[in-house]
């Protein structure tokens, strides 16, 4: 256990959740953008609060830990840990949040903030959870985001690299293998809640569309498994989601063909958008392919801002 009063440094990556076609099951993390936070731990008197959240970016986030959604992970893990010692623990966080994946991207800003805090409280209490309890935990910082508690910026977010969420009750996280990706995103500066781009899916799903669905799902994993490029490119394909939520999104059709004429392998909406990703296999495609976004956004004169990077293997970090 880290010595009450001692600060510990986080970082915490962003996430494409969904990678096209595994809607709330697939995602990965990347190197860059990445929340930066501190956090201690303090004993503490029963009339004082368990958690204490101070932001220092210029967000304006909830700082009241039951609407902050790195106070609601909090708060769950610290209900498991005080059950764990019977009631005898008494201690209370203290968390600094500097965020730098802006909320609202469709890039895991609420997921880095909710893994950021748990994985920085497990450390100071010793690793005493594994990284499936708090996923659980993390989780219900999702619930507070977008009302429904997916793991799917979560897992890659503690976990590293790609991940699948088999099955959310009970929770079964698969970590997966990948070759190296390189991976383009444009981030639109335009606000599409979560929320909104689930409450606009359709509830039922053809069965032509969910064959064609799984498919892809089976060999976009087979590809990632097997390390064939082609096998990835050919499975990003949305039937179900992409359709639907892609009307929010200025230029995506255009966008995604370009990035392809670029030499992408594919890609689409990231997480619940308005963020687009595009994976490639070299740097210099990455790059040709921002090239691509960014002149198709300053064509239609929406602000936007890019990042080139590859896929975080780590996870969540403590730094210091
Ligand atoms: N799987 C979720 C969705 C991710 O697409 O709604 C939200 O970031």
């Amino acid at each position: 256990m880290v010595p009450a009063n001692q600060w510990i440094k986080i970082k915490a990556p962003a996430t494409v959740a969904n990678m096209v076609c595994g809607f709330d099951i697939l995602g990965f993390a990347v190197n860059n953008p990445y929340d930066e936070m501190e956090m201690r731990w303090m004993e503490r008197n029963s009339n004082e609060p368990s958690i204490t959240i101070i932001n220092i970016d210029t967000y304006q986030l909830p700082t009241d830990p039951e609407k902050n959604v790195a106070g609601a992970a909090l708060y769950a893990l610290l209900e498991e840990y005080e059950a764990l010692k019977n009631g005898n623990a008494k201690i209370k966080f203290e968390i600094k949040i500097n965020k730098l994946i802006k909320p609202g991207s469709g890039v895991g800003s609420s997921a880095a903030s909710s893994a950021g805090a748990v994985v920085g409280a497990n450390y100071l209490l010793g690793n005493i959870f594994s990284k499936d309890d708090l996923v659980r935990f993390a989780m219900n910082g999702e619930k507070i985001a977008s009302g429904v508690k997916h793991a799917d910026n979560i897992a890659p977010c503690i976990f590293g690299g790609v991940t699948l969420v088999r099955s959310i009750f009970p929770l079964e996280i698969v970590a997966l293998p990948s070759p190296q990706l390189h991976v383009t995103i444009v981030h639109p500066q335009i606000e599409v809640r979560t929320s909104d781009a689930r409450s606009i899916l359709r509830q039922q799903v053809q069965l032509k569309d969910a064959i064609k669905q799984w498919g892809n799902i089976a060999g976009l994993v087979a590809g990632l498994m097997k390390s064939d490029y082609d096998l990835i490119g050919r499975s990003l394909e949305d039937v179900i989601i992409e359709p639907v939520r892609s009307i929010l999104i200025p230029g995506f059709d255009e966008l995604k063909l370009r990035c392809k004429q670029a030499g992408a392998l594919g890609g689409g909406i990231s997480g619940s958008g308005p963020s687009i990703f595009m994976l490639s296999k070299t740097k210099d495609i990455a790059e040709a392919v921002e090239k691509e976004m960014n002149q198709l956004y300053e064509s239609i004169g929406l602000p936007h801002h890019t990042y080139v990077t590859t896929i975080n293997q780590a996870g969540v970090e403590i730094t210091e």
